[in-house]
């Protein structure tokens, strides 16, 4: 696919005194995937009308979708069957979905195309550089997290997506009574997320622990095969808690 690159170099945000480039610890690996003649030729033709560039400034929603509607972030879309379905589902919304993975970004392409969605933005870059740069405060109406990448092995639980300091910078970019949604069908990392969302002063649960499947997510591809194999999946959904009291918080005056 002949597909722009996009620049990836690691935040220095939280770069210790006098280290100017941090090794940042992603949570992803760029695998070399085959692209398909046909996700190429949706990346060709759709790509310069739903493909945002990653700029480290803070996007202009209302231009991007050429309307002003709740925006939901999706992080790791994959091959984007849950994502596609989702947004045809909900056409009053926007969705900002973020994948790496080149043949994701071409088969999603593909979907828009061929069911004819108009509400689907795609940026091609780390979701976490994402948040950090282009995301206001409190400008999401929504977030989900389905089947993270697991990183089953100890000694890259670091890689993994739902940690206590990535929530706390998406739950700020969460709007009052927003959600966040994760899933998982790994029962270990499906109880990290219940306890790292459980800690975020700014989120509340949903429900008594694990929450029930809401209806909007489909059961994908990947998912009826584990749960063939008798793998459970587990959702988590919280909301973010109308007031704190810190000056993001503020009711507006008039
Ligand atoms: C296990 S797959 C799940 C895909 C999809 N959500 C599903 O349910 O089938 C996880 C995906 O997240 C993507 N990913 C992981 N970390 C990411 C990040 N920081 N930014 C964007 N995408 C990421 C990976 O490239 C991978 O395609």
């Amino acid at each position: 696919m002949n597909a722009p690159t996009t620049p990836t170099a690691p935040s220095t945000a939280a770069a210790p005194a006098g280290v100017a480039h941090p090794k940042a610890i992603r949570s992803f690996v760029r695998r070399t995937g085959r692209v398909t003649a046909g996700q190429a030729k949706a990346f060709a033709d759709l790509a310069p009308r739903f493909v945002l560039p990653y700029r480290a400034q803070p996007l202009d929603a209302d231009a991007a979708w050429g309307r002003s509607a709740p925006l939901i972030l999706e992080i790791g879309f994959g091959m984007g069957e849950a994502t596609a379905h989702i947004a045809a589902l909900m056409p009053d919304k926007n969705f900002l979905c973020c994948e790496v993975h080149e043949p994701g970004v071409g088969a999603l392409l593909k979907r828009i195309g061929e069911q004819g969605l108009s509400n689907i933005r795609i940026v091609r870059h780390d979701a976490v550089e994402v948040i950090d740069h282009m995301l206001p405060d409190a400008c999401l109406a929504g977030a989900h997290i389905f089947f993270p990448d697991p990183w089953h092995k100890k000694r890259h639980h670091k890689r993994r997506l739902v940690q206590p300091p990535l929530v706390a910078r998406l739950a700020r970019r969460l709007a009052p009574g927003a959600y966040l949604h994760c899933a998982t069908d790994w029962q270990p990392y499906a109880q990290q997320m219940l306890e790292v969302l459980s800690a975020e002063p700014l989120l509340a649960n949903t429900a008594d622990g694990f929450a029930p499947k809401p209806d909007y997510r489909p059961l994908t591809k990947f998912e009826n095969r584990g749960l063939r194999l008798g793998h459970g999946v587990w959702d988590v959904v919280f909301t973010r808690r109308p007031a704190l009291g810190g000056p993001m918080d503020a009711p507006a005056r008039p």
